[in-house]
């Protein structure tokens, strides 16, 4: 039996695309199904003025093949420097649609990031005045703080008092894991949102460590309890327009993943809509995949829905995805769910 869902062209409020040759190499991945998505700025070196974001943007469209539509939406890394009158001549001029907040050492390429907030201040107060949204990569890096509450502290240590020292600032709290960010995102009204990736509605920690440790599924913020995953299974399907779709899609090589301090990053472009078929099919809950991944989106970033559409087939048979993609830099595994899927985008 064929079962089918047609949904409004999805978009992508979270994603890695790099540079170079892995640009060249994973971009496709994504623009096959996706219309838009918020490009991450963590290059080496970050892309931190609007006049860097304006090139990145260039070479992410020299870079897509001519058959394809696809928009990037383009951020700011914050840093101590910021500007703010840069950061409000980008966004007057359409170009730079958010600003990245990553607390110094939280991640890939974050030592550019934020030590001291009260510098920020003043870029915090002029995105409030103007509208642009902050995302934030909410984990603490005190090194006394365990990696599995590190997201939580910083809802209580970080983003709460930022918030209410920031009035009018609109934050998306991006790749939540915890039932507490779940709970959390719920609180701002139409100024605070939440994206979810596909991977964290799939994996829980014990598919990181138990039965030999699996790099492919280490990721920052890394996976927590099942309890986690199931309050974001239960988030991402509920409809609430505070829950979109933010992959972290985030390529790194086979030999950058499989070593004795591996990156972190899961690369799930390639599935991710037939993965989220699954996933909001096993909840019993495929009429609001369209919300999660096509509509709340655009309403928390106040622009328009994508025009086209995709529509996702159910087949008797397993689909089977590609295991890799190649690149000139070497493989980028693609995420394996561990489970069949009978799901693919027509
Ligand atoms: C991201 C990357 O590789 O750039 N990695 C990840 O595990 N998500 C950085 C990030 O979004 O934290
Ligand atoms: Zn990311």
């Amino acid at each position: 039996m064929t079962q089918s869902l047609t949904i409004t062209r999805p978009d992508d409020w979270h994603l890695h695309l790099r540079d170079g040759d892995m640009l060249r190499a994973v971009l496709p991945e994504t623009a096959r199904h996706f219309g838009r998505a918020i490009i991450m700025p963590n290059l080496v070196p970050p892309v931190v003025t609007g006049e860097q974001a304006g090139a990145y943007r260039d070479r992410i469209l020299s870079a897509l093949p001519e058959d394809m539509m696809f928009e990037p939406l383009m951020t700011l890394y914050l840093t101590e420097d910021t500007d703010p009158e840069d950061v409000a001549a980008a966004h007057a001029s359409g170009l730079v649609k958010a600003v990245k907040l990553y607390p110094a050492g939280a991640t890939t390429n974050s030592a550019s990031g934020v030590r001291d907030f009260d510098k920020v201040r003043p870029v915090l107060e002029k995105m409030a005045e103007i509208g642009l949204p902050l995302c934030v990569h909410g984990e603490v890096t005190d090194p006394e703080i365990d990696i599995f509450d590190r997201e939580e502290v910083f809802i209580d240590r970080v983003l709460d008092p930022l918030r209410q020292a920031t009035p009018g600032l609109r934050v998306v709290m991006e790749h939540i894991t915890t039932a507490q960010g779940a709970v959390y995102a719920q609180s701002g009204g139409s100024d605070l949102a939440a994206t979810i990736t596909t991977h964290h509605l799939i994996i829980n920690r014990n598919h990181i460590l138990v039965g030999g440790i699996k790099p492919h599924y280490y990721c920052l913020p890394v996976a927590k309890r099942e309890n986690h995953r199931q309050a974001l299974r239960i988030a991402a399907t509920s409809g609430l327009p505070c829950y979109f779709l933010g992959t972290d899609s985030a390529p790194h090589t086979d030999a950058n993943k499989l070593q004795a301090c591996g990156c972190a990053g899961c690369f799930t472009a390639t599935n991710t809509m037939a993965l989220l078929a699954h996933v909001f099919e096993e909840d019993g809950a495929l009429d609001k995949l369209e919300g999660f991944a096509s509509k709340n989106g655009p309403a928390f970033y106040r622009v328009p829905e994508n025009p086209g559409q995709i529509t996702l087939v159910k087949q008797d048979a397993p689909v089977a995805f590609p295991e890799q993609i190649k690149t000139p830099d070497g493989p980028v595994t693609v995420f394996d769910p561990g489970f069949a899927v009978h799901w693919t985008v027509a």
